[in-house]
């Protein structure tokens, strides 16, 4: 029996349901990254480590609300206070206590944080960061890195799969476009390059690299990011959405021990329910706030709405998570998982001659059929049908894969094993060349950052030079699928 055949069997009420959700949803997923070839899976209760389909089958979970559930799923903690708030009101539609507990809990974890706002989503912390960064320094343009994912909005949407001058979604504007300038990771020359321009608001990057750090930051190049961005009065912005309360109670900063002028939040941040933040310097953040007079009010401060900002039902869920957070004794656990899993995947491939390798950093793991990237990243699109057929395999053997190593229990270990058996059981499938099983899957198209889990790409890129000229090419002749810039 093939991967798909298999995963059809097992999976007759999911294949049901995508078949209904395509008549009312497009493509039947909301959300690009649960697409899945050849149909997803419905998930129906989650507790734990554990999650459970509507065909019965039971997984262990390391996707892990897409690595927004550090304490796994329904922790209790969470759970009780989420019941408390449910009873007391989801929107007070005015200020409450829990906001300011949660904002508290967030200045005394992250070193920049002075200040905080929140927002719904990470998408919509990096939009507010790029905001400020532009009202602080009066400058247009944002520099980021190829295949670093800073949400969906307009202004993050170039460079982050390759090809790089296409942009991961149409129908953005040219002259938004343009305002990004995009460089490969790793490379301080080239933002130097692109600093002396004199018109960059912002640098932003996702500081262990790219999408989860598919693309690991080397050694220095942070602190040489710092240094650089300082001297030209520029704003370095790290997107920690990943990264934050999961690689030390402090995030990648305190982990790296470089600090930016602002901080992008979501996942962890707010519990596992939905939120976001962005949190920074004083005089930075400090043009959120009104004066009281008027003209600053009205036209020089950086505006900020949001129905749903700070709920007391995301706040309360998220306080429960932040005050176990605090703890640093969670993340040297998961991080220790996290080392564990990698060991016991590259060791599976080995033994089962997959022509691949399992990487990554704190509770994070990568799995690459192409071999671990180089330091620009990759320069090609990854063979996504290989990653699909993994995680059906994956799925098969009862495991969900992703970044997700927290819990750090006895029962993690059948999650190995049924890791290793997924790999080892059809490892003559993943030694298929990928010419011959694209027929059988539809590309991904986008990968976007959680993904980073087990579907990490790999690169050919090994030439810094080329990069250079690359990036030089991208932002002067950036192209957009639908919106040709003018
Ligand atoms: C690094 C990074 N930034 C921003 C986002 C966007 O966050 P959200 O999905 O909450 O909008 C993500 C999402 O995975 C992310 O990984």
């Amino acid at each position: 029996m093939t991967i798909h055949d298999e995963y059809r069997t097992k999976h007759a009420k999911s294949a049901a349901l995508w078949e209904r959700a395509r008549r009312s949803i497009p493509g039947g997923i909301t959300h690009d990254i649960r697409h899945l070839s050849p149909f997803p899976t419905y998930i129906e209760r989650a507790g734990g480590t554990r999650k459970w389909d509507v065909d019965g089958n039971e997984y262990i979970d390391y996707w892990m609300g897409h690595g927004a559930l550090f304490l796994g799923h329904c922790h209790p903690a969470v759970v009780r206070a989420v019941q408390a708030q449910i009873a007391r009101g989801t929107h007070l539609g005015g200020c409450h206590e829990l906001e300011v507990r949660w904002a508290e809990l967030v200045t005394q974890l992250v070193p920049c944080a002075e200040l905080v706002r929140f927002t719904m989503s990470g998408t919509e912390a990096t939009h507010l960061a790029m905001r400020v960064a532009r009202a602080h320094t009066g400058r247009s343009r944002i520099l980021k890195f190829t295949g670093h994912f800073h949400g969906w909005h307009d202004g993050a949407v170039a460079g982050v799969n390759p090809p790089y001058d296409v942009p991961m979604s149409a129908g953005v504007p040219g002259a938004t476009l343009d305002q990004m300038l995009i460089c490969p990771p790793n490379d301080i020359k080239a933002v130097q390059l692109a600093l002396e321009r004199g018109d960059v608001a912002a640098v932003i990057l996702e500081p262990a690299g790219g999408q989860s750090g598919t693309t690991p930051t080397i050694p220095g190049y942070l602190q040489e990011l710092r240094a650089l961005t300082t001297r030209h009065g520029v704003v370095l912005i790290f997107d920690e959405v990943i990264t934050g309360f999961r690689y030390s109670p402090g995030g990648a900063q305190a982990y790296f021990g470089v600090t930016p002028d602002l901080t992008t939040l979501a996942k962890i941040v707010s519990g596992g329910l939905p939120g976001g933040a962005l949190c920074g310097r004083r005089p930075l953040m400090s043009l959120l706030a009104f004066r009281g007079d008027p003209d600053w009010d009205r036209s020089q401060r950086v505006a900020h709405a949001g129905t749903f900002n700070a709920n007391p039902l995301c706040a309360s869920a998220a306080i429960a998570t932040l005050e176990l957070c605090a703890d640093a004794s969670l993340q040297a656990r998961a991080n220790k998982a996290g080392e564990e899993l990698r060991r016991n995947l590259t060791e599976a491939m080995k033994r089962a001659v997959v022509p691949g390798t399992c990487y990554g950093e704190a509770s994070i793991y990568h799995v690459s059929f192409e071999g671990k990237p180089g330091l620009a990243g990759p320069d090609r699109p990854r063979r996504s049908a290989l990653y699909h057929l993994l995680r059906c395999a994956l799925m098969n053997n009862g495991v969900d894969s992703s970044m997700e190593a927290a819990r750090a229990d006895g029962r993690r270990r059948r999650g190995f094993s049924s890791c290793s058996s997924a790999v080892c059981s059809q490892a003559a499938a993943f030694t298929t060349r990928p010419s011959r099983t694209s027929a059988a899957c539809a590309s991904c198209p986008s990968t976007g950052a959680s993904c980073a889990t087990a579907m990490a790409r790999s690169s050919s890129w090994t030439s810094t030079a080329r990069g250079c000229s690359r990036t030089r090419w991208c932002a002067s002749r950036r192209r957009s699928p639908s919106a040709p810039s003018s």
